[in-house]
């Protein structure tokens, strides 16, 4: 028999080139290309086959828009970010290093949804049946009923699926599951792309709900083509610290809810339990103030929460260097050069650190005003006075833009006990608020004027 000739895929869109290119001839990515065998069945052509036969036409106002019914998962935290629970035929990716608590979470979930009458299926590919037991028995779950499959052919998980017709199935993990029908290696693209397909097929056609895991690279990808992302309706990850023990899950894709929403979870040796007053894990525990620290409020997805923001600031060698953690890198060089241009601050021939305390990533511009408070006291080393925080984003002209919802983000600091706001002036609310004395500033040299009164 002849040799089968090879291909190369795209992990990033999926198409397909005859000999290796550093750049995806589909998409122009560059080295994405994977070494694949050439799938001569053609199941692809046929995969919304399904789909197709619910298709009638009517008018948008002829369609009832029922909402979805939601099983919530008896998790505070997991249903804030699946927006209230799990969907019927609904597809959930989770997505997260390896370790950081996606079979733990999961394992927790699938026995109370179990508790709660529903009936469940855990398939697992990563462990067998007696590993799962005994993270079980660690997790407190005596006697639980959730059925549990130890297997990771398609067609075998498909057939139970369609026999046992759970509510709610989980495939951990994605990536373990090949299919007889494709010649290609379990784990590469386009098995794990099939099967996805299959599996989502599957779902929409019974009306079981999947939850499928998946690996991430070390660039922080999910392993396997982005179309993963697009199959589903939903995308979770789990981020943060492995070394601390919070636990973050973000939805970034949400096709029954609000993206960005963000669950927090601390591990314990009981599994992971939600946490539903994040503000507090997010703030180091200083007695007194100390230089290079300022607390801002972020919005993320419904609800605020204070971060402490970190920076040092240290003379450097002749390339002194720019590193943030859970800020945006790029965003750091920037407001050095606003702070250099608009406030006479220099940090040119200095190292500067900043980080988010907590393993949090912060994405919005309205940190930019904490960091560069952070970075102005460490640089003078004066700490900001006690009970103080900001936000605001920051702009090269160097004025101070608003963030958006500011009195929530405000009403948040009060609650906890924060007494002075350097806010926006946009930000500054009509009415005072008990307890907070508000600086409201236009500009980033307003800003800096302000806080060498304070301090
Ligand atoms: P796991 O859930 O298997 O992660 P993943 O499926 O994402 O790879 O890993 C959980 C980690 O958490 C593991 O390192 C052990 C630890 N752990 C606890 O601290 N407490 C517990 O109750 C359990 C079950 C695990
Ligand atoms: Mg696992």
């Amino acid at each position: 028999m002849a040799k089968e000739k090879t291909i190369y895929v795209c992990s990033e869109c999926g198409g397909t080139s005859p000999k290796w290119l550093g750049k995806c001839p589909a998409c122009n990515a560059w080295n994405t290309l994977i070494e694949s065998l050439p799938e001569s069945t053609a199941p692809t052509r046929n995969r919304f086959a399904s789909l197709a036969k619910t298709a009638v036409v009517a008018t948008l106002g002829e369609i009832d828009a029922v909402d979805m019914a939601r099983t919530p998962t008896g998790h505070d935290e997991l249903d804030r970010v699946l927006g209230g629970g799990m969907v019927e035929g609904g597809v959930v990716l989770i997505g997260g290093d390896p370790g950081i608590g996606k079979s733990t979470l999961l394992l927790q979930a699938l026995d109370s949804l179990q508790r709660s009458g529903q009936n469940t299926l855990y398939v697992t590919g990563e462990e067998s049946g007696a590993q799962v037991a005994l993270r079980a028995r660690r997790l407190g779950l005596n006697n639980s009923q959730v059925k549990v499959l130890a297997e990771i052919q398609l067609e075998k998980i498909l057939a139970t699926l369609e026999a046992k017709l759970p509510d709610i199935a989980v495939i951990d993990s994605i990536q373990t599951v090949y299919s007889d029908q494709l010649t290609s290696a379990p784990g590469s693209v386009a098995q794990v792309r099939e099967c996805a397909a299959h599996l989502t097929r599957a779902a929409k056609a019974s009306g079981v709900s999947i939850v499928l895991v998946g690996h991430v690279t070390k660039e922080g990808a999910l392993a396997g083509p982005r179309v993963l992302e697009h199959m589903v309706d939903t995308v979770l990850y789990f981020e943060g610290d492995t070394h601390s023990s919070f636990r973050l899950v973000r939805a970034i894709k949400n096709r029954f809810g609000a993206v960005n929403e963000i669950g927090v979870f601390a591990m314990t040796e009981k599994g992971l339990k939600g946490v539903s007053n994040p503000s507090a894990i997010f703030l180091s525990q200083h007695a007194e103030p100390v230089p290079g620290s300022c607390v801002m409020v972020t919005l993320e997805g419904t609800r605020p929460m204070l971060v402490e923001i970190q920076a040092l600031v240290d003379s450097g060698g002749p390339s002194p260097r720019r590193l943030s953690v859970g800020l945006d890198r790029d965003r750091l060089a920037m407001l050095l050069a606003v702070l250099h241009r608009h406030a006479g601050v220099a940090c040119m021939d200095q190292d500067v650190f900043v980080n988010a305390v907590g393993g949090v990533r912060i994405s919005e511009p309205a940190a930019d005003l904490a960091v560069l408070l952070a970075i102005t006291s460490s640089l003078r080393g004066k700490p900001l006075p006690k009970g103080f925080f900001a936000f605001g984003e920051v702009g090269l002209a160097g004025e101070v833009r608003p963030a958006p919802r500011g009195q929530e983000r405000l009403k948040e600091a009060a609650k906890l006990g924060f007494s002075v706001a350097l806010v926006p002036k946009a930000n500054a609310p009509k009415k005072p608020i008990e307890g907070l004395t508000i600086h409201a500033v236009e500009r980033v040299e307003q800003a800096m004027e302000v806080v060498r009164g304070l301090s």
